[in-house]
């Protein structure tokens, strides 16, 4: 018994179990509150059988306690098949064994790889010293319980090194090199999600209060999503009352629309789409009246913001009568279109030179491939450099609270590892720990790291290393077992 106690009690007719020497069993007697109720012993119940020495489960020679820790010599660390020093068990045998080896144990306290009794599995990771990298351990095995396996069971995925029913919901379920697995999800875990019209929205004419919950969480929508008055404001004779506008912040989450989408209502106070702002792609596989982008009569309107729109895969644009509606102009929609015969009918939105009269022109970031809003992150691309999703002037190469290298005309964050650098001196010169000036911590081969290996998996053994006065790691002796 690995963790807790025993209670044994009120079993009328119950023989012999106040013969057992439970301390021999429990692992640790102190650790958890161990009690033992005998039950009626004395009357009625027989003795052990006398090849038993008073301790016994049933009756007979063959139901005897065999003791293997109570009896064990002092320097065993745990379970014995004898009283003498030689006949200890392997450390990982759990409830005595038959011989010393952790092959010969009864159970295992941890795992059973193959037969043998270890602490942990092979890892998914070793370090390689040569190219001081932990890399992929071709003779991994993932838990399984309590054993070691090869390969998960049928319907099991790998969650880091164990085998799980489901990932978490942090992770999606990703397949490589044949191995289902749970990876992490960047930002996001990707959800498909029915749109207006499709699946459990078949009968749905537009998204409103009684069905906008349903897009929580989602990155696809498979189908349309159309705004309409009755959605907007509510529908009396259907009882649906008004959306709260704080509620389309919902669509946040949303990359990709695969049919269209229908804008014909929108709060009156709400000046923008920001709400699309992470929308990728608008697949028009199903279209209205031709039609994959309709935006129709929004007076409230003053810019688009689908500041990460990149692609529109099918059918034409509809955009009129916005009567203040600016920087749509500025953007060129055939380079979001994917066939030629795409077009775009715009008109009667507010007057180009209108907007540049009242200063709605996009911000001087951007470049002349146009914007669609104001500030540094609506442009269509950036005249210099872009850091996420906003343009800048330039890159925190010398300065700055945070570091940073340019990959062309993006500029990206320094490795957490790289030492900042004191102001007109370079951090890091490309991404990931080896590319760092000088290190923050300590310096593992060309790369910065946290701390030397300190009893990592090696191929064949584990690996310890020293930091030497300059913090950079090399190994111990061979023969140094903990570092
Ligand atoms: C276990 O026993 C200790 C000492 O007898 C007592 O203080 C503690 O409350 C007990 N814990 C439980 C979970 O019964
Ligand atoms: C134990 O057995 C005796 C005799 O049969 C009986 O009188 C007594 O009630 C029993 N005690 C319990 C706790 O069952
Ligand atoms: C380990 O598992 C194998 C079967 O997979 C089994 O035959 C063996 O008895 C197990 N060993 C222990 C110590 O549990
Ligand atoms: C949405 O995602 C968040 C974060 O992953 C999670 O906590 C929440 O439960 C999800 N909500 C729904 C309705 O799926
Ligand atoms: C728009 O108006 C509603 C009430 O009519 C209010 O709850 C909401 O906060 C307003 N939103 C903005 C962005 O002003
Ligand atoms: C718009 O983009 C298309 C395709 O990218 C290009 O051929 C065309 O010249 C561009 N038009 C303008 C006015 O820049
Ligand atoms: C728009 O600009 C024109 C001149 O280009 C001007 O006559 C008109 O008054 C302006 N309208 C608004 C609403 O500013």
């Amino acid at each position: 018994i690995l963790n807790g106690g025993v209670y044994v009690g009120q079993n009328k007719f119950l023989c012999f179990a106040d013969t057992i020497h439970w301390q021999d069993i429990v692992r640790n007697p102190w650790a958890s509150n161990f009690t033992l109720v005998p039950t009626n012993g004395s009357s009625g119940c027989g003795r052990c059988h006398k090849s038993c020495t008073g301790r016994c489960w049933g009756p007979t020679e063959h139901h005897c306690q065999t003791l293997t820790k109570t009896v064990c010599a002092e320097q065993c660390d745990g379970r014995c098949y004898g009283p003498y020093v030689s006949d200890c068990c392997h450390r990982e045998c759990a409830g005595g064994c038959s011989g010393p080896k952790d092959t010969d144990c009864f159970a295992c306290m941890n795992f059973n790889d193959s037969g043998a009794c270890v602490t942990q599995c092979p890892q998914t990771f070793v370090y390689n010293p040569t190219t001081f990298q932990l890399e992929h351990n071709h003779n991994a095995k993932y838990t399984y319980g309590a054993f070691c396996v090869k390969k998960c069971p049928h319907n099991f995925v790998v969650d880091s090194s164990s085998c799980v029913r489901a990932c978490p919901s942090s992770k999606m379920e990703v397949e490589e090199n044949g191995i289902k697995m749970c990876k992490p999800c960047t930002d996001i875990c990707p959800k498909a999600c029915d749109g207006i019209g499709t699946g459990s929205l078949v009968s749905a004419q537009t998204v409103d209060s009684s069905n906008i919950d349903k897009f929580i969480n989602c990155t696809k929508i498979n189908g349309n999503l159309i705004f309409l008055v009755t959605g907007i404001h509510g529908d009396p004779y259907h009882t649906i009352a008004a959306i709260n506008p704080e509620k389309l912040n919902i669509f946040q989450t949303v990359r990709e629309i695969t049919g269209y989408l229908n804008i014909q209502s929108w709060p009156e106070n709400m000046t923008d789409f920001r709400v699309f702002s992470n929308l990728v792609t608008i697949g028009g596989r199903a279209l209205y009246s031709g039609l994959s982008l309709l935006i129709l009569k929004q007076q409230g309107i003053t810019s688009l913001q689908f500041q990460s729109l990149k692609q529109i895969s099918a059918g034409n644009i509809y955009i009129t009568d916005n009567s203040n509606l600016c920087y749509y102009h500025t953007v060129n929609w055939t380079s979001l279109f994917s066939t030629p015969s795409q077009k775009t009918v715009i008109h009667r939105n507010k007057k180009a030179e209108n907007c540049t009269a009242d200063g709605m022109v996009c911000n001087e970031l951007c470049s002349s491939d146009g914007c669609w809003g104001p500030g540094p992150d609506q442009c269509l691309s950036c005249k210099r450099f872009i850091r996420g999703k906003t343009c800048i002037d330039s890159c925190n190469l010398y300065d700055g609270e945070f570091r940073e290298f340019a990959n062309g005309s993006v500029c990206v964050e320094c490795d957490p590892q790289c030492e900042k650098m004191e102001e007109n001196m370079i951090t890091c010169y490309g991404p990931g720990p080896d590319h760092c000036t000088k290190c923050f911590h300590f310096k593992d081969g060309p790369n910065c790291v946290e701390k030397c290996p300190d009893g990592l998996q090696g191929a064949n053994s584990f690996i310890f290393k020293y930091a030497d006065e300059d913090r950079e790691c090399h190994p111990c002796h061979p023969n140094c077992t903990q570092g």
